[in-house]
């Protein structure tokens, strides 16, 4: 009885009994991730100023050339953290929310009635499961960007820190702390045990699964900062490389 009563409550899109603010995350995962996609889609066009001394957009590494592609070499690259991220568990859910609203919220109204719920079991969306092969790459990338932060200590030969070695640097912590706290990474370091403390195996795996679980704790934060800091770095090495403003040296 009281389940129809709500069902009826939210038939509509929007419609609830909750008196909370709901409506404000959805609102600002859509702008956020709205803002994020306009502005990388604008930077990978560019194909100018992603570098600049040691410096390197992320946008744009691994330094790729390929005068046979008919767009800048960003786009041989973004594909990568992009199908990551737009497969991420959290991710789906910002997104789900701000853009399909089905539902925006927990027992608010959705967009679509009727048909029948498939959730992630028919194509399109039974492609999200191939995010654990996603994370591959994503490590990769890591590995790649952090090649590059040790990079940008080098300023001609010498040793040197400047306010975009500090960015860089900073910006693979945060890629490192999202890629790291993903639940498929969680679920390879210590998934598929039945027992965690049989062997000195399952007990080395145990401290890891642990270990990754603090940091998955806030798998949300890490995704928003990573999102944030990632961009800044593209905008801060493009505005230093096309003269708008002068990089400060530290060291
Ligand atoms: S679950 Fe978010 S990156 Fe894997």
């Amino acid at each position: 009885m009281a389940n129809s009563r709500s069902m009826a409550i939210n038939d509509k899109l929007g419609q609830t009994e909750r008196r909370d603010s709901w409506w404000i995350e959805p609102l600002l995962s859509g702008l956020g991730l709205g803002l994020f996609g306009i502005y990388a889609t604008w930077a990978a066009f560019q194909g100018t100023n992603f570098e600049w001394g040691p410096y390197l957009s992320p946008f744009y590494s691994p330094h790729i050339n390929a005068p046979w592609f008919p767009l800048s070499p960003a786009f041989l690259i973004l594909p990568f953290p992009l199908l990551f991220r737009a497969t991420c568990y959290y991710y789906r859910k910002a997104y789900y929310r701000a853009y399909f609203m089905s539902p925006p919220g927990c027992a608010v109204g959705p967009a679509q009635k009727g048909g029948t719920y498939t959730g992630e079991t028919k194509f399109p969306f039974i492609l999200q499961n191939l995010h654990r092969y996603f994370f591959y790459f994503a490590a990769i990338f890591i590995l790649i960007l952090t090649y590059d932060a040790l990079l940008a200590f080098n300023f001609d030969g010498r040793f040197g820190i400047g306010v975009g070695t500090l960015i860089m640097v900073a910006n693979v912590i945060f890629l490192g702390l999202y890629t790291f706290s993903c639940h498929s990474w969680r679920h390879i370091v210590g998934g598929k045990e039945d027992c965690f403390s049989c062997d000195k195996m399952s007990k080395l795996k145990h401290g890891a699964w642990s270990r990754v679980s603090i940091i998955n704790e806030n798998h949300m934060r890490w995704a928003w900062i990573s999102l944030f800091t990632v961009g800044f770095t593209d905008l801060y090495i493009r505005l230093v490389a096309s003269g708008v403003i002068n990089d400060l040296r530290i060291l």
